[in-house]
């Protein structure tokens, strides 16, 4: 199933304004009736409470979570705490959290935990790629990322969604070509991961040239922060 999964970071301000816009993509995606697109909402993890309470058909993800199941971890998240709110999937090793200096050895041990807790892992790859690079580059930096971050676990097409998202086409409004995410996707499928979507400045009017390349679905910043913008991906994803 194609999976389309709204990453609002540290977006928006208020509760209110949290709580508002997940009830506007739930009733949108209830008029749309397509059940063929999983749509996930990931809003910063104070917000979870409040958001958790305006969704049914539209699942709850989270952005993060601690790489240590539990203990004296000032400022963290546990998997556990997560699944307080029935959280199904987490993004993991996003490039803004990369930059801030998480690295391979953190990425796999969240992905363990959340597997043990049965939250399914949205590893980011392509951070580091700068623009321009070789194909052949960018292929060897995301085949070492995916093998640092699944050390010690055995791939299945089910355990791990993987979101291609080069650095350089995220909040820029200059997403990758189609061609590319899709080579990109052949290449990530031929690793062993089952699903993968492609993320950076996807939106409402590219979001079908990147389902007819074959993505399995999109990690959408900017573009799920106006509904009706992540709607129109949402549809353009649905068969
Ligand atoms: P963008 O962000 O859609 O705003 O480019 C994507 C992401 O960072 O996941």
């Amino acid at each position: 199933m194609k999976l389309i999964v709204a990453n609002w970071k540290m977006n928006p301000q208020t509760v209110d304004e949290a709580r508002t816009l997940a009830s506007k993509v739930e009733h949108g995606l209830l008029v749309l009736n397509r059940a063929d697109a999983e749509t996930v909402v990931c809003p910063p993890a104070v917000f979870l409470p409040a958001v958790f309470h305006a969704l049914h058909l539209v699942k709850l993800g989270a952005q993060n979570v601690a790489a240590e199941e539990q203990g004296a971890f000032t400022g963290e998240i546990s998997g556990a705490q997560l699944s307080e709110y029935q959280i199904k999937h987490c993004i993991v090793g996003h490039s803004e959290r990369r930059a801030m200096g998480e690295d391979d050895e953190q990425i796999g041990k969240k992905i363990h935990i959340l597997l043990k807790l049965k939250i399914h892992p949205i590893l980011c790859v392509g951070f580091g790629a700068k623009k321009g690079a070789a194909e052949n580059t960018v292929k060897s930096i995301v085949a070492k990322q995916i093998r640092a971050a699944t050390a010690g676990l055995r791939l299945t097409k089910d355990n791990l969604t993987v979101a291609y998202e080069p650095v350089w086409a995220i909040g820029t409004g200059k997403p990758a070509t189609p061609a590319h995410a899709a080579d990109m996707a052949s290449h990530l499928r031929g690793l062993g991961v089952g699903r993968v979507l492609y993320g950076g400045s996807m939106d409402g009017k590219n979001a079908a040239h990147f389902a007819e390349a074959g993505l399995d679905g999109g990690l959408i910043g900017g573009a799920s922060l106006k509904y009706e913008e992540f709607l129109k991906i949402v549809l353009a994803f649905s068969s």
